[in-house]
């Protein structure tokens, strides 16, 4: 817009000419920006990722007090503008092409926030102990090897995780996962991780992505007709299983949105890395947070699976990644009160580890105190009774049960805040339904991928007691640096040792 009005002020004499070029109508420190890089990367990175980077305005929002976002807070199309090339050919929001219920509005998902139930359906507790929990104590018991001992960890994470990674997803592990596929998800991670578009591995990362993109989708696509014919071997333990089953014929999950959300996970999956990392330091042997390490002592030592709704080891672990918190917040795309002068994208992140550790919500947030989820609500306690207790006027979320097409005597419900939640044979598998527990987000988008994260790393947890594994500092200078998260880049410090 600044450089047609100067164009405009300055042709007087001769008939106005319209700049056309891609930086027309950019502010001017952009459009400098965009000269500088595109000679570097060329004109279709640069329009695509490097100028939507700079045009987007990501801006801190207020911590909640009720576990419950509000709707105008959208999830539609919510991804920083300049990451969905790693997603689309097309550079741009393509639903065509699969949709993910991450970045869809409430508004689409059909009745009841429909898309997100059929997505939780192949995540639920109840299948965690019946066919994945034994792919995840697999990959733990092959990371926490003896040969790994004293190694640093997180190089050993990267280059296994992907097993563990397609095989929860499709089945698929070891040889029969392509070169490419590792590398496209490789790369994922680390234009993620490093998150600086104009660095030249981010743009190498970008561009590896993008050439790989096609040939990934008709590999999983591939993989879902192996899991359809019955060629997988146990079909049954695979995520994409259940999308398809429950999916079918449903205009809310269609095959496309299947093979989008087979890859799209790369985002949800990549902070499982930085967890790991940070629960390593935060039991480490010679540093590490003294009090969570006595809580870990203390719960393992005593019964830590038994009690309700949380028990001992599981409450540990919701306080480990309460005190980690891995991601910032959970991001909206907002809209602008009138029409920008140019395109740009605001979004609002709705903070975790300030809710946290907001003192409106505990009597000690600073401490790290698995008991503190004894006395708070959970998914299945907050109905309209308990709305009203609040002395609010009506429900926000009808609680609804949206029985599963799979064969298992299972349902999802839903929280008066929205919070969706499995039920198995009659029992809720409810979560703590409550704004201080920040870590997975709030209400009718908390994350569905929150069970078999924190199961995860109860199985984790399990084997450290069990072989008795130390962390420990295992280099000083010199350690790799890796991308093991989102905008997480380490230095590959910690590894474990075995008590004798
Ligand atoms: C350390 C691990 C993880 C953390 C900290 C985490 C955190 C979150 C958070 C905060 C949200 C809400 C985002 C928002 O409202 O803007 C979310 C949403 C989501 N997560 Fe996770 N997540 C993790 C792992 C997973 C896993 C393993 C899966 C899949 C199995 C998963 C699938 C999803 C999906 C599909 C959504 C979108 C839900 C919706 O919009 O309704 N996540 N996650």
């Amino acid at each position: 817009m600044a450089a047609v009005s100067a164009q405009a002020a300055v042709a007087c004499s001769s008939p106005p000419t319209v700049d056309a070029s891609p930086s027309s109508g950019l502010p001017e420190a952009v459009a400098q920006q965009r000269a500088k890089y595109v000679a570097e990367y060329g004109p279709d990175y640069v329009d695509h990722v490097i100028v939507p980077h700079l045009m987007n305005r990501v801006t801190q929002g207020e911590r909640p007090v009720l576990p419950m976002i509000d709707v105008a807070l959208t999830k539609e199309n919510a991804l920083p503008r300049d990451l969905w090339g790693l997603l689309s050919a097309t550079w741009q929001p393509n639903p065509e092409e699969g949709v993910t219920v991450f970045l869809q509005g409430l508004e689409k998902r059909g009745p009841d926030n429909r898309r997100k139930r059929i997505y939780m359906s192949a995540v639920t507790p109840d299948l965690y102990r019946a066919v994945y929990q034994p792919k995840v104590v697999a990959f733990w018991n092959e990371l926490f090897a003896p040969d790994n001992t004293n190694k640093p960890l997180m190089r050993v994470y990267l280059d296994t995780f992907w097993d563990l990674y397609w095989d929860l997803h499709l089945g698929v592990k070891g040889s029969d996962i392509p070169a490419q596929v590792r590398e496209i998800g490789t790369s994922f991670m680390a234009v993620l991780a490093y998150r600086d578009v104009t660095q030249r591995n981010v743009h190498d990362n970008y561009m590896t992505v993008r050439k790989n993109l096609d040939f990934l989708k008709s590999w999983i696509d591939d993989r879902l007709g192996d899991i359809s014919s019955g060629v997988t071997p146990n079909p049954k333990a695979t995520f994409a299983w259940y999308w398809l089953t429950n999916g079918e014929g449903s205009e809310y999950f269609n095959h496309k949105d299947v093979v989008f959300e087979c890859f799209h996970n790369f985002v949800a999956f990549s902070q499982w890395g930085n967890s790991l990392f940070n629960v390593m330091g935060t039991l480490a042997r010679d540093a590490g947070d003294p009090q969570a390490k006595d809580w870990f002592a203390k719960t393992m030592s005593g019964s830590p699976d038994t009690g309700t709704p949380f028990p001992p080891l599981e409450r540990f672990v919701m306080e480990l990644f309460r005190v980690i918190s891995p991601n910032g917040g959970s991001i909206s795309a907002l809209a602008e009160t009138s029409p920008p002068p140019f395109d740009r994208y605001t979004y609002m992140v709705t903070p975790h580890p300030t809710t946290s550790r907001d003192a409106v919500q505990w009597v000690n947030p600073d401490a790290f105190d698995p008991e503190r989820y004894l006395p708070t609500p959970t998914s299945a306690q907050v109905d309209q009774a308990k709305i009203q207790q609040m002395g609010l006027a009506g429900c926000p979320f009808d609680p609804v049960d949206w029985p599963v097409r799979d064969g298992r005597p299972a349902a999802l419900r839903n929280s008066a805040f929205g919070t969706v939640f499995g039920v198995a044979d009659g029992q809720p598998m409810p979560v703590c339904d409550y704004a201080g527990f920040a870590p997975f987000g709030f209400g009718y988008r908390r994350c569905p991928g929150e069970q078999l994260t924190t199961m995860a790393f109860e199985d984790l947890l399990r084997k450290v007691w069990t072989d008795r594994l130390d962390f420990v500092k295992v280099r000083g200078d010199g350690a790799e640096q890796l991308p093991v998260g989102p905008t997480t880049v380490i230095a590959d410090d910690m590894g474990f040792v075995r008590r004798r």
